[in-house]
């Protein structure tokens, strides 16, 4: 059952309504701190200024922060673990980490005033998508060095939810829990709640009878279309939250149940700029390119213009005053090239999730023949008595629809339900079995 509506402007955070002057002045302020005390306190990012020829004394207002340099993963990794610390050690509350699928992993700290704005950040994100204190809250990202799990609890106890600390996994139990404690709330990674959706329908329970009103996904791409199945499946508002562990975690925008018209960015606290990804050239609200972000109030492990490597654009506020940024279409090293032609996962999961008889579970499997780029999408029936409709006619609607719109060849793979990986966390879209250049 879904609630879809604005909460009272009483219960907003104040700076959520603000005027643009008002923000542009908070931000210029906070900046200007952040660039001084980023310089005086990490050695590793002084070098950096050092060598571009900049100091925060250049900062006189929002347009000088393109003359700062970037920050990447690299320095982090460069700098594992706390070499990026802008306080000792001993004043860190907690350490979260990525996993590091590739290489070494990547460290982020917090000092109990970095968790004090963190938990009022996702609070926000819950209430925008329709939450309100008093509801249940049934988290099941993962809990640990993953930013999901423990930035979705505080935030939602921060809001004044009841927190059900469920985690990842363990799905039998999950639906089990949700029909017993008839949580309000539901948040985890959008794959994940589609796991959840089948495991209702296994066990013989239809998922729009449950009491979940709203979900909050996010950590992973999704699209427009995988936002309709998990509507439809749970009649529920489903919104999208987006984040990452090297800005705070989950809490960085959110998309406002009123509006579900892209994420609006907490700019109190995080200042976004989109950039080209090949020249750095920073470009004007509207355009395509990746998402970059200057922290204003952290403590322990200020970034200055961290590249996300997400790719989005800019936009104007609407339910709120803060910018919107479009839902993310995909990572720059997502970015599958197939013969020469550029392809996102989400490009392919519009395009499942018009074949009716297919459900939004796919995986891509990359691999070289001859020299030539192989594309197979697997993609799973979505019930067993479809199987053999979405065998006759599916594979070859997909294959269709994939060339004439993505303009690649594409072997579609029909496979019965519950045959592709499914993952607790984030799903693995892409599998490259290409051989390494
Ligand atoms: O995924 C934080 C998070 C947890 C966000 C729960 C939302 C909900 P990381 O593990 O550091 O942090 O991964 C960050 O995940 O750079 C994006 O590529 C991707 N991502 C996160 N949210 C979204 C989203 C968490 N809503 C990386 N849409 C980011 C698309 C997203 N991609």
């Amino acid at each position: 059952m879904r609630i879809g509506e604005a909460p009272d402007k009483s219960l907003l955070d104040p700076i959520e309504t603000a005027s643009r002057d008002e923000i542009t002045a908070l931000q210029t302020r906070r900046l200007a701190a952040t660039l001084r005390r980023t310089y005086e306190c990490v050695p590793a990012i002084r070098a950096k200024f050092d060598a571009q020829g900049v100091h925060p004394d250049d900062f006189r207002g929002l347009a000088d922060l393109v003359r700062f340099p970037l920050t990447a993963k690299a320095d982090l990794r460069a700098n594992y673990p706390f070499g990026l610390l802008a306080v000792p050690r001993d004043q860190l509350a907690r350490v979260h980490a990525s996993s590091g699928t590739t290489g070494q992993p990547t460290v982020v700290g917090y000092t109990r005033n970095d968790l004090e704005m963190w938990a009022g950040v996702v609070a926000r994100t819950i209430r925008a998508a329709g939450g309100r204190p008093g509801m249940m809250a049934h988290i099941a990202y993962g809990y640990g060095l993953f930013t999901g799990g423990l930035g979705y609890h505080y935030g939602a106890e921060r809001l004044g939810c009841t927190v059900v600390p469920i985690s990842g996994g363990m799905t039998e139990r999950q639906v089990q829990l949700i029909c017993d404690f008839k949580p309000d709330i539901l948040t985890a990674t959008p794959s994940y709640a589609l796991c959840l959706v089948d495991e209702f329908r296994a066990q013989g329970r239809d998922p729009r009878r449950s009491s979940l009103k709203l979900g909050s996904f996010g950590a992973e791409p999704w699209t427009a279309a995988m936002r309709d199945e998990l509507e439809d499946a749970f009649d529920i508002d489903a919104l999208d939250s987006y984040g990452l562990s090297e800005v705070i975690g989950p809490g960085v925008a959110g998309e406002c149940v009123e509006t579900k018209d892209g994420l609006h960015i907490w700019e109190d606290h995080f200042y976004p700029e989109i950039i080209d990804p090949k020249t750095g050239a920073v470009k004007p609200d509207g355009e395509f390119g990746e998402l970059v972000f200057t922290s204003l109030t952290k403590e322990a492990m200020p970034v200055i213009r961290y590249r996300t490597g997400d790719l989005t654009r800019l936009l104007p506020g609407t339910a709120r005053s803060m910018r919107r940024m479009e839902k993310v279409s995909g990572r720059s090293d997502d970015m599958m090239i197939v013969r020469g032609v550029n392809v996102f996962p989400t490009q392919i999961e519009e395009l499942v999730l018009r074949v009716p008889a297919l459900s939004g579970h796919y995986q891509i499997v990359l691999s070289r023949e001859a020299r030539l780029d192989q594309l197979e999408v697997q993609v799973e029936a979505r019930s067993s008595s479809e199987l053999d409709e979405a065998r006759a006619h599916g594979a070859s609607e997909l294959a269709h629809e994939i060339k004439s719109r993505i303009g690649v060849s594409a072997l579609v793979t029909v496979l019965a339900p519950a045959e592709i990986e499914r993952s607790a966390g984030k799903a693995r879209r892409v599998i490259d079995k290409r051989p390494k250049a």
